[in-house]
């Protein structure tokens, strides 16, 4: 009946007759409020409207809600006025009084007129209304969109007629504008670099910069200069200036709007700089026959090649004799490591680590001369039996040792005490087997005495 009415109304301007039941007893309300959805864009929205005390009507002048019918934003102010019913008009009413109360939803801010009961009248495909369980009304919107966004009403045809409204909020994750942010960057040290990083999303993305390996960010103010070193930075753009080598590395801008999830950007910064070569000993003192190892740290950006050469300029290669190695230590540091195998003569001299980039070259000097073993001397006296026994550890030490290669100076620094406070182990051991030599020298002692008297 009621879609029959509607069917016959239906122009270009719908003005749609409502009947307008009134309660005899209770008036229809609504039994909840309209709740506010909030739902990431794509995803279904609903609303539901559930009217209680329904039945029990009677009718009443007839009012009118006219509307617009396509949902565009032109449209006719929502009027109610009443006529004074014909007749005829009288008998149609009494004779639609089985007729339930129906909710008609409308999008308040564009006043259009979405569906009554059922039926969808918007040309939107995506919208649909379920009526269950007689007295709830539900509203789905699928796969919302942005523009789809708006108060919505749900209006009941009582007289006068009432109606709740709630907000549609559609939100969008947070996406990075690859067009309008940075890619890896290169400056020199003591340049400056402007990293940007733009989002789109709804709300607008807050975008925060850190640094991949969790070391803070170097905020220099413009004017006055003075650093601060900062966890995170906030804002599209990251401005470093007077940049030094330290602040090379991975740079990642993440952008968040409370809808998951955030996304991020990785960007490489990387500050370019003359090498640089550091050597913690430049004298190393080594026993003929024993491997040593010759160590240079070196710091280059772009990354540098580094090689070993002797004193004459003669590039070493690896063999048998050589074994080269490089550790990195940072993104812009190695340590370059030459092992020497079976110390000759021939090998003692000048060493040159050098390091090459395209900024530039730079070398350090290690000097390897021979260590030779300490001679035992051997002092005279009574006592000489236990000395003896001392010059044994001494010498089994060094050999444990191999290779001193400390922080020895060519101002004559000596060899570490025969009793390592670090080598426990070794040297208890050692004085129990000198106890068990002494002890055997002087039973041998003994014997030669008693022998010879
Ligand atoms: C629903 O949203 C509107 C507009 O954002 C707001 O004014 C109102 O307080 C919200 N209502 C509830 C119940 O959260
Ligand atoms: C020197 O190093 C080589 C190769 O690692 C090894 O075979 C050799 O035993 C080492 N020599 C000494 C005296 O440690
Ligand atoms: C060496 O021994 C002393 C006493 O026995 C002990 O306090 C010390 O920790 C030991 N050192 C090592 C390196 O084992
Ligand atoms: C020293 O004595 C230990 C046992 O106390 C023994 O295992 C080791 O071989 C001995 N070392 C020497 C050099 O005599």
């Amino acid at each position: 009946m009621w879609r029959a009415c509607l069917r016959a109304v239906f122009g270009r301007n719908l003005l749609v007759v409502v009947l307008e039941l009134v309660v005899t007893g209770l008036e229809p309300d609504f039994a909840y409020p309209l709740e506010n959805v909030t739902i990431p864009q794509g995803r279904d929205a609903t609303f539901t409207c559930v009217v209680k005390n329904l039945g029990g009507y009677r009718v009443s002048p007839s009012s009118s809600v006219s509307g617009d019918h396509s949902g565009s934003a032109k449209a006719r102010p929502q009027s109610s006025h009443h006529h004074q019913p014909s007749l005829y008009m009288t008998f149609i009413f009494i004779y639609q009084l089985a007729v339930p109360i129906e909710v008609a939803w409308i999008k308040a801010d564009t006043k259009a007129i979405l569906a009554i009961h059922e039926h969808v009248i918007t040309n939107n495909a995506r919208l649909s209304v379920t009526h269950s369980d007689y007295n709830t009304w539900t509203l789905n919107i699928r796969a919302a969109r942005r523009e789809d966004r708006g108060i919505y009403m749900c209006q009941v045809n009582t007289d006068p007629m009432k109606s709740q409204s709630a907000f549609l909020e559609v939100v969008i994750p947070p996406d990075i504008i690859s067009e309008e942010t940075s890619n890896d960057m290169m400056v020199p040290e003591g340049g400056s670099a402007k990293l940007v990083c733009k989002a789109r999303g709804y709300p607008k993305p807050d975008i925060v910069w850190k640094r991949e390996d969790g070391t803070e960010i170097i905020s220099r103010a413009s004017l006055t200069g003075g650093k601060t070193k900062i966890p995170t930075a906030g804002g599209e753009t990251l401005t470093l200036s007077k940049v030094t080598r330290g602040e090379m590395g991975a740079y990642l801008c993440i952008a968040s709007n409370g809808v998951p999830p955030s996304v991020s950007k990785r960007m490489m910064l990387h500050v370019h700089f003359h090498p640089m070569v550091q050597v913690p000993n430049q004298l190393v003192g080594a026993p003929i026959g024993t491997n040593v190892t010759l160590v240079c740290h070196v710091e280059a950006s772009p990354k540098a090649i580094n090689y070993w050469t002797r004193e004459s300029d003669e590039m070493i290669i690896s063999n048998s004799k050589y074994a080269m190695s490089e550790i990195k230590t940072s993104v812009y540091s190695v340590q370059m490591r030459l092992v020497i195998m079976n110390l000759q003569k021939h090998d003692l001299g000048g060493y040159k680590c050098i390091s090459k980039n395209s900024i530039g070259d730079a070398e350090g000097n290690i000097r390897l001369y021979d260590m030779e073993l300490p001679k035992h001397s051997k002092k005279t006296g009574d006592r000489r039996s236990e000395d003896d026994a001392g010059d044994l550890i001494v010498d089994r030490d060094h050999r444990l040792n191999h290779v001193h290669q400390g922080p020895l100076r060519e101002t004559g620094s000596t060899l570490e005490p025969a009793f390592d406070e670090d080598d426990n182990s070794t040297s208890t051991t050692s004085k129990q087997n000198a106890s068990l030599v002494i002890i055997a020298i002087i039973l041998v002692a003994l014997h030669h005495l008693l022998a010879s008297t």
